[in-house]
């Protein structure tokens, strides 16, 4: 038995735990069973992992990880109770040569310890060099961006320097579920292979750590030296305050600024995100006050020091669920040297098809104050950056390059992403798009947001082009490989409708209705695969079509769980997740009644290179 540290002996004659029950020894895992809901688990040896099991349906044990008699960390992990769904790996490899002990509440309401040592979980601790984090679970995208393991919601702090696109995002490492939020990093040269690396920001002194955003402080106005990457994040426990913390080394490893909290306000406050301000010579911060339904603006000459300029929401757009995610950056309009200001505004639930959901407004930003553009009406019109029911908390990249505005999103809602049918990890990233500003037919200004140029290299050779079809009330149907993007152009012609139909053999399939006169695309998952996980999985999601003519150019991407509609020009997106129980396999096209053609029907098998 590892000698106990006189501080742990300490807590458990304190914590009047101390236990007569012998402990169980297997290959350097020991349990001792201190009573109803608390058990010892120690650990000795120099393996890399201690591979914990988890039930992910089960509540959360409370789980301090004692080094040396001191608390190291707290974690929230749903140890299993009946049954083993995966293990999660805690990492080892810092404590070598240090007494390492976890001491576990679990919340069960035990009547003996007798019951509480039945638990799954007390066998099935183990250790391990390797923790496999091999991508093979049917739904796991081929091509988005996935964790390795573990519960993954937005992507934020995201920037771009020498070369690198650097991804962080909202991260359970400990279960598949919400939980333990910490920044995951990943990091890619492309924006469409990408190499994961440590967690880069863990829970600590002021709580988790929910989104923020990075920027690279060229200027060194900070002090933390040139081109120290500044990120700014929620610390969020009993209160939500706004944490500082920065990198020398390009984002892997971050300190915790000292003098944190950065932003303290009286009311629930997050998502902090920062640009410079050249033509004031300063930073500005848009923050989501997010049970007020507003965003907050702040200035700094130093990103440590923030002043409240203004305010900006109180009454104004979708205001049923709470605003979060915000992001605030000026786009040329139709290629034009006139210039707009976007603000994205995250809201949850209040989504056009129920929960999550990305609203924009366009308008004017002076430096302190962001004001929004009116319709003929005089109404400040709601406006969605996707259309369908899996696109949230969307932000982009700082500093990217040759001025683009390149943003990725969670390709989740928070409806039901804790269900979702799969289980070593739980959301993937939307493809990354880029955006840009466009005038519609009907005078207004609307975001475009295409696939960003890189998505393109995932294309191989196309395994069908038919320059022309004619779709009639008959469908024209054809196979398709399980990973593709189908390209096609519709004119309509006589036709009152174009269907899209995606099936396979199982009698599954996504239907899109292009429905001409009322200009919109509908895209209908009830019958999609798996959709019993949640009653507001199955659903119809519909994009007004807000091109010149009733011409419409689509991109269709496929991935294993999921797919993404997009205007060619980016003037209509539409993300959602699909469960198919096999890959869809053949597309058909047809109309309601008369003629329509199809042209440039093309389709490109998608592989990650
Ligand atoms: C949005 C959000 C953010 C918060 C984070 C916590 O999905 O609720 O407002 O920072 O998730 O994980």
């Amino acid at each position: 038995m590892t000698k106990l540290t006189a501080g742990l002996i300490a807590i458990m004659i304190t914590g009047g735990m101390l236990s007569a029950t012998p402990a169980q020894a297997d290959n350097g895992i020991e349990v001792d069973y201190l009573g109803t809901n608390n058990t010892l688990v120690r650990v000795t040896g120099d393996s890399r992992y201690l591979l914990m099991p988890v039930q992910d349906n089960n509540d959360d044990a409370r789980i301090n990880v004692i080094v040396d008699g001191k608390i190291d960390k707290t974690i929230f992990v749903k140890l299993a109770k009946s049954k083993v769904d995966y293990k999660v790996p805690l990492d080892l490899s810092g404590y070598k040569g240090h007494d390492v002990v976890l001491n576990i509440i679990t919340s069960q309401n035990r009547s003996t310890v007798r019951e509480a040592k039945e638990d799954a979980c007390w066998k099935n601790f183990s250790l391990s060099d390797s923790f496999d984090t091999t991508n093979r679970e049917k739904y796991r995208p081929a091509y988005h961006h996935t964790p390795l393991y573990g519960w993954m919601n937005d992507p934020n702090g995201m920037f771009y320097k020498d070369g690198e696109w650097h991804l962080y995002y909202q991260w359970n490492p400990y279960g598949s579920k919400w939980q333990n939020m910490t920044w995951g990093h990943s990091s890619s040269k492309d924006l469409i292979n990408w190499e994961h690396h440590p967690a880069a920001i863990e829970p600590n002194g002021l709580g988790s750590v929910f989104s923020g955003s990075s920027v690279v402080d060229k200027e060194n106005t900070a002090g933390f030296g040139k081109d120290a990457i500044v990120s700014l994040y929620t610390s969020a426990d009993a209160s939500q305050v706004q944490s500082l913390a920065h990198s020398s080394d390009n984002g892997m490893t971050f300190d915790i600024y000292p003098g944190n909290p950065v932003i303290t306000l009286e009311s629930e406050a997050r998502d902090p995100n920062m640009f410079w301000d050249a033509a004031n010579n300063r930073w500005v911060l848009t923050l989501a006050h997010a049970l007020d339904h507003e965003m907050l603006f702040f200035t700094s000459p130093d990103l440590r020091e923030w002043t409240l300029q203004s305010s900006f929401g109180k009454g104004i757009g979708a205001q049923d669920g709470v605003w979060e995610c915000p992001d605030l950056f000026p786009l040329k309009v139709d290629g034009s040297d006139k210039e707009k200001w976007v603000l994205l505004c995250n809201i949850n639930p209040g989504g056009p098809f129920g929960g999550s959901a990305t609203q924009y407004f366009i308008g004017d930003f002076d430096g302190t104050t962001f004001k929004a553009d009116t319709d003929t009406q005089g109404n400040i019109p709601t406006k969605w950056m996707d259309f369908g029911k899996d696109h949230y908390a969307t932000v982009s990249f700082s500093d990217a390059p040759d001025g683009r505005r390149t943003l990725i999103g969670w390709m989740s809602n928070w409806q039901y992403a804790g269900e979702v049918p799969t289980l070593q990890f739980r959301s993937a990233n939307t493809l990354p798009r880029d955006a840009s500003l466009f005038t519609a037919p009907d005078g207004q200004i609307y975001l475009a947001s295409a696939p960003s140029p890189e998505v393109d290299m995932l294309r191989d050779k196309a395994v069908r082009k038919v320059s022309s079809i004619s779709a009639g009330a008959t469908a024209r149907s054809y196979s398709i490989p399980p990973l593709c993007e189908i390209d096609l152009e519709i004119n309509p012609r006589k036709a009152a409708t174009v269907d899209i139909t995606l099936s396979n053999g199982n009698g599954e399939k996504v239907g899109m209705t292009y429905d001409v006169k009322a200009a919109t695309l509908s895209f209908d998952r009830r019958q999609s695969g798996i959709t019993d996980f949640s009653q507001d999985f199955p659903a119809v999601t519909a994009a007004p079509v807000l091109t010149a003519d009733n011409r419409l150019s689509l991109r269709i991407f496929i991935d294993r769980s999921s797919v993404e509609v997009f205007e060619k020009e980016g003037r209509l997106a539409m993300t959602n997740l699909v469960f198919p129980t096999s890959p869809y396999d053949r597309i058909s096209i047809s109309t309601g009644k008369g003629k329509a053609e199809i042209k440039n029907f093309t389709v490109y098998p998608l592989s990650i290179k």
